[in-house]
């Protein structure tokens, strides 16, 4: 009896480790067997990273995307779901973005588009040879050079300053869940390096993102309507935000990742539009800011007509700053380029934000600013375990429109009762 039933439980067993490692296993499509070569032209490789992507997606079941290791040229795609299964997008190569201004004018070079269980890794790189672009991204403040437009007929030059600056971003994600970014590069993107709009669940940890400080608008990672973004152990160094936290995002958490240059880990901007626009539980723990603009930030317009909203429940924790220009800083009076009415006041209500932990060096004397908004002051603002040191070991805060508290050491004196 008993070695009857022992042998069909052996028989069972082996059936259920053949079942399961048959669906574990993974169906690569490789691009070079799409026709991806390193010499060939950038539409070429487009045409054989989309097939390649959609024959992935097609399959039921576990499959990737391999870019093995060389260089390609690729133009703008958009590799979209849903698909069937888990989907892996493996770089080990190197992308090169095109450097024509007749390719500027699309918004996107790499987008990913309404998936689930996405992938992205590999050890690779994107090359988005922004330097080619730069000159044509700071058209709002009246300085870009306008991107050429030529028409199929005449190949008449027409300039359009306003509608077609550069928004060229390296990376995009729109409507994709449960999803991970780690141990890619980006180098030199035209735009943002990674946008991710309407995403859920996404993780991006071990990241590099790189451009030099003065490229324009070269944000590292954009989010905007979005919910459980984690950014992990990820090293930032850019010209604009690290990382811009924008509208109708809630449960943004970043932590061990180091930002510098840029212009530090920004929420906002909001308060601008007629539509009401909120940001909830955000968190920025363990980062350490080298040389930034700014170092955490929440900017908001001072716009009187706007639908308004709110920024609350923030928490920043266990943050080494080194040079940074504007270490804490609450702004709800930002208005670049006088695009706004400097006696307007802010119509986004900030409040529940803890700032703990921070230490190091301001390279300005108002290490902490806090200047709220006059028709919405802030509520239940925290400063605990502040050591900001400013030039010539010289340092202030100052307060506008602001409830809240001050605990534990505060250097500078706390603007806070
Ligand atoms: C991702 O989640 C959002 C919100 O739950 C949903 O609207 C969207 O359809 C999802 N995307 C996909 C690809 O299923
Ligand atoms: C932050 O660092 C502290 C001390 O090293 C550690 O105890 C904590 O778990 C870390 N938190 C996160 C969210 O990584
Ligand atoms: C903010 O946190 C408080 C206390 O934890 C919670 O009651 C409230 O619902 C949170 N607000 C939002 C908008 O998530």
């Amino acid at each position: 009896m008993y070695p009857r039933v022992g042998l069909g439980i052996a028989f069972l067993s082996i059936l259920v480790v053949a079942c399961s490692s048959r669906s574990h296993r993974t169906k690569v499509f490789n691009v070079k067997t799409y026709g991806a070569t390193g010499n060939s032209r950038a539409d070429m490789n487009s045409k054989a990273f989309l097939k390649a992507w959609t024959e992935s997606c097609k399959w039921s079941g576990k499959s990737s995307v391999l870019i093995p290791k060389g260089t390609y040229h690729l133009g703008s795609i958009v590799l979209k779901g849903p698909c069937n299964g888990r989907k892996e997008f493996v770089i080990k190569g190197m992308l090169r973005s095109p450097n024509q201004p007749s390719t500027f004018f699309i918004d996107h070079w790499i987008t990913f588009q309404n998936i689930n269980n996405l992938r992205i890794h590999g050890g690779g790189t994107l090359d988005g040879q922004g330097a080619s672009a730069w000159p044509y991204n700071k058209c709002k403040t009246g300085s870009c050079k306008p991107l050429p437009v030529i028409t199929e007929r005449s190949a008449t030059v027409v300039f359009n300053y306003f509608k077609f600056w550069n928004d060229q971003q390296s990376l995009r994600l729109d409507f994709v869940n449960d999803s991970e970014i780690s141990n890619i590069k980006s180098l030199n993107s035209k735009n943002f390096h990674f946008n991710l709009f309407a995403c859920n669940r996404v993780n991006i940890r071990q990241v590099t993102l790189s451009a030099p400080a003065d490229s324009p608008n070269t944000d590292g990672i954009h989010v905007s309507s979005s919910g459980n973004i984690n950014i992990d152990k990820s090293v930032i160094s850019t010209g604009d935000d690290c990382v811009s936290i924008g509208p109708g995002n809630r449960d943004i958490h970043i932590t061990n990742t180091f930002c510098g240059p840029g212009h530090g880990i920004s929420v906002g901007s909001m308060g601008k539009s007629g539509t009401k626009e909120d940001v909830t539980s955000i968190s920025v723990v363990n980062c350490t800011f080298r040389g930034t603009l700014n170092g955490v930030q929440i900017k908001t317009w001072p716009e009187p007509t706007a639908a308004g909203g709110f920024a609350s429940n923030f928490t920043y924790d266990n943050i080494l700053m080194e040079n940074v220009d504007n270490p804490i800083f609450i702004n709800q009076q930002y208005c670049p380029f006088n695009l706004c009415n400097p006696q307007g006041s802010s119509k986004i209500q900030i409040s529940n934000i803890l700032f703990r932990n921070i230490w190091g060096t301001s390279t300005t004397k108002d290490a902490v600013k806090l200047k709220c908004s006059k028709s919405n002051p802030c509520h239940n603002i925290a400063l605990e375990n502040i050591n900001l040191i400013g030039p010539g070991g010289v340092a202030s805060s100052s307060c506008s429109n602001v409830h809240g508290r001050s605990l534990g050491r505060q250097k500078p004196p706390s603007c806070l009762s």
